[in-house]
């Protein structure tokens, strides 16, 4: 039987947590769904408000999910906060969350994998090759699960917001996947559950990445179209800090994910760091497809 913790019912067992999500479901409640790693944060906690405003029932999965990481020392050391997150799911009024063990999820002989091409092939996807296909097997097994109407995902997530909503389109899952901005810090850093994993002297200067942005940001809103000037000084913003070391930066289409030659329509600015063992990611999309409208209305 499911453990009942209040109004919240946390449950290990897929086949549980499926039965609780369809008698829901039975009674007429749109189902929403916030898959996470757990060791959460304000982040994460505004997909499950979202996800709570817009759906009769909302289940949150807590997974460290070992098919999505490289190196074992970064799952290892990954943050594990279960019971302060199993409060912060109460306080929001979550009605399930789904806790499976790594047996629950993979057995010993499992060797199906959902892979997304193309998409999971450039920015994060090349320094962590198998990362995405690690994701999408586990967002379609809990899919399956947790049967959602609507899943919420974070933009701080870029490229794995995009590479999910190709599955789900290619694959042709009955699912809504609701992007939800990036929630940060007061300083600009982006919340994250590896924050905390900084030393006090890599946080001050994780600050860099949102202030790249920034640059970024601004340049365009200064009109600059040309992608390497916009490169350069979000490289150099980075490459100022002696503790950072820049994994990548590119200017992307918003939709394919291909590199941008110029910066037109909607485009994103994504950036990996590592500050000592932490790798960070940021991005900001930026949607100029108003240029076009302007350059039109002057023909
Ligand atoms: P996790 O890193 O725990 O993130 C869970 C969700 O929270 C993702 O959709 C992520 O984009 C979102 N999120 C994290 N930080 C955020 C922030 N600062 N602002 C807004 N949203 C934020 O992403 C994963 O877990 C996993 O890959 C998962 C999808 C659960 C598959 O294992």
């Amino acid at each position: 039987m499911p453990q009942r913790d209040g109004d919240l019912v946390k449950v290990e067992a897929p086949g549980e947590a499926h039965a609780a999500v369809m008698s829901a479901r039975a009674s007429g409640k749109t189902i929403g769904v916030v898959p996470t790693m757990g060791a959460l944060h304000e982040g994460h906690l505004s997909l499950i408000r979202r996800a709570r405003e817009e759906c009769g029932y909302v289940a949150v999965s807590i997974f460290v999910n070992p098919t999505q990481f490289g190196e074992s020392a970064d799952l290892e050391g990954y943050p594990r906060t279960l019971v302060k997150d199993l409060k912060k799911c109460d306080a929001a009024g979550v009605d399930l969350v789904f806790v499976p063990d790594n047996d629950a999820m993979y057995a010993p002989d499992h060797t199906t994998w959902v892979e997304v091409g193309r998409l999971t092939q450039g920015l994060c996807g090349m320094s962590r090759p198998g990362h995405f296909r690690g994701v999408t097997t586990v967002v379609t097994k809990l899919f399956n699960i947790l049967a959602p109407d609507r899943a919420y995902f974070g933009m701080k997530d870029y490229q794995q917001l995009v590479v999910v909503q190709r599955m789900v389109r290619d694959l042709n899952m009955p699912i809504e996947i609701v992007p939800c901005p990036i929630v940060r810090e007061s300083d600009g850093l982006a919340m994250s559950s590896r924050n905390r994993r900084l030393s006090a002297e890599e946080r001050a200067a994780a600050t860099a990445l949102s202030e790249a942005l920034g640059a970024f940001v601004e340049m365009v809103a200064d009109g600059e179209r040309e992608v390497a000037p916009l490169i350069e000084a979000m490289s150099e913003r980075i490459i100022s800090e002696p503790k950072a070391e820049l994994d990548y930066v590119s200017i992307v289409d918003a939709r394919s994910l291909e590199d941008a030659r110029r910066v037109e329509g909607q485009v994103v600015a994504a950036l990996a760091v590592w500050m000592g063992n932490t790798r960070l990611i940021d991005n900001a999309v930026v949607d100029v497809s108003s240029d076009r409208a302007a350059n039109d209305a002057k023909e």
